[in-house]
């Protein structure tokens, strides 16, 4: 399988895709199925994600982070996802979606008390915005948080909350004016045990399995004023730019899954027989091969690209989801198209739990769900290019 050096990497960017491939084949290769089938939460392989440094990758070092770039943090994501997509998403929304939303909005003492047992991988953070009857409808939520002196007042269910049952730190955000609706919506940083705060239903999924999702229900949780991120009612607006940064991961997920799904499938092809050939040797096979590395390499550019972007935006301020959706929808679609493929080359093999294959097909769906659908994806990049916002 050639490697197409589309972006030649520095020998930083190498070194760091070298040691997350290496980590991710010693460590989790051999456990992933066996975390899957048990839906059970992988601790040990996760804390030591964090002694690595993987769980806070662009985090300055005296915020408990790696201080790397996001290139760094997208090639480490890719290389872990292209093992087990459920260990890829507990440190996508680690990254991303918890710490990002800090390292950008966040008071210097909340950066000390939020950010820094999360970046260095000591605790677990998670984001906290959909709800069971706003999903794609973000702003249209119910929960509610009323000021009460030094503190706020939290009350509301929330759903699909990755890493919810075990999250030690959630970024959450509620509705504190609804008149306004999206510009009266407000973020908290709530510590796990708190009063008040519940875990609710653990999510029984088709894939992305030892990852833990669960509804969290807030009843009178009272958060002091100094946790809250941001101004009130800069809530959205938080929660969009965090899920700028979370769509790139996401896209780095989904082209794991993809090159995983598409190695495992050029193995196949070339030592499975059929009528006396190889199976590789049919156009019926080969052609799948042809269209997965392309869509593969496509989706890599615009990763890459995505990563780039936010790189650049730390110096230029731009914004950059845009290139963020895009990468996420194409490397989404790809992540399940040659999940599907795959399936497709090794028949009855590809429908078995003794392979692999059959694990990226139902990890691969999510990609195209969590993060903003396909559809709302779309819905973006097309108002962005139509100038309709
Ligand atoms: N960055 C900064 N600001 C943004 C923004 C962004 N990316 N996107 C929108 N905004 C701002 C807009 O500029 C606007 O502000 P102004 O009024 O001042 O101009 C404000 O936010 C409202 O924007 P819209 O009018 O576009 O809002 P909308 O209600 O039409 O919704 C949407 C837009 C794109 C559909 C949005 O609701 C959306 O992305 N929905 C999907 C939500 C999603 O991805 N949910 C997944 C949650 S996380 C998860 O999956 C679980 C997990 O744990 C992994």
């Amino acid at each position: 399988m050639s490697d197409i050096a589309l972006f030649s990497l520095s020998d930083e960017h190498r070194l760091i895709r070298d040691t997350a491939r290496e980590f991710a084949q010693k460590e989790i290769a051999p456990i992933a199925a066996q975390f899957d089938e048990s839906g059970e939460f992988p601790y040990q392989t996760i804390r030591k994600m964090g002694e690595m440094g993987f769980m806070g990758i662009e985090v300055p070092e005296e915020y408990g982070g790696a201080g790397l770039d996001t290139l760094s943090y997208v090639l480490a994501l890719e290389e872990i996802s292209k093992v087990d997509a459920a260990h890829g998403v507990i440190m996508s929304v680690n990254n991303s979606l918890y710490c990002y939303g800090i390292l950008q909005f966040g008071t210097d003492e909340q950066k000390k008390n939020f950010l820094i047992p999360v970046a260095s991988g000591k605790a677990i953070g998670a984001y906290s915005l959909t709800e069971p009857s706003s999903g794609s409808d973000a702003s249209n939520m119910r929960s509610r948080a009323r000021r009460d002196g030094d503190y706020y007042v939290l009350n509301g269910v929330k759903s699909w909350v990755t890493s919810g049952p075990v999250a030690d730190y959630i970024v959450v955000f509620m509705m504190t004016d609804p008149e306004k609706k999206a510009k009266g919506i407000t973020a908290f940083l709530v510590e796990g045990n708190t009063p008040g705060l519940r875990r609710g239903k653990k999510e029984p999924k088709l894939g992305i399995r030892a990852s833990a999702t669960s509804e969290l229900i807030f009843e009178d949780c009272r958060v002091p004023v100094a946790n809250r991120l941001g101004e009130e009612g800069e809530g959205f607006k938080i929660a969009m730019s965090v899920l700028d940064v979370g769509r790139i991961g996401i896209g780095a997920q989904a082209l794991g899954i993809a090159e995983a799904a598409y190695e495992f499938s050029v193995n196949y092809a070339r030592q499975r027989e059929a009528f006396g050939h190889k199976i590789g040797e049919f156009q019926g096979i080969s052609f799948k091969i042809a269209d997965m590395k392309t869509r593969i390499e496509a989706s890599r550019l615009l990763v890459y690209n995505a990563a780039m972007a936010k790189e650049r935006s730390k110096t230029t301020g731009e914004r950059f989801t845009l290139q963020a959706s895009m990468a996420k929808l194409f490397a989404s679609e790809t992540a399940m198209f040659c999940a599907h493929a795959a399936v497709q080359i090794h028949g009855g093999m590809g429908y078995s739990r003794e392979m692999p294959v059959e694990r990226f097909f139902r990890d691969a769906k999510i990609t195209e769900i969590y993060e903003g659908t396909s559809e709302i994806q779309r819905l973006v990049i097309s108002r962005m290019e139509l100038g309709l916002r």
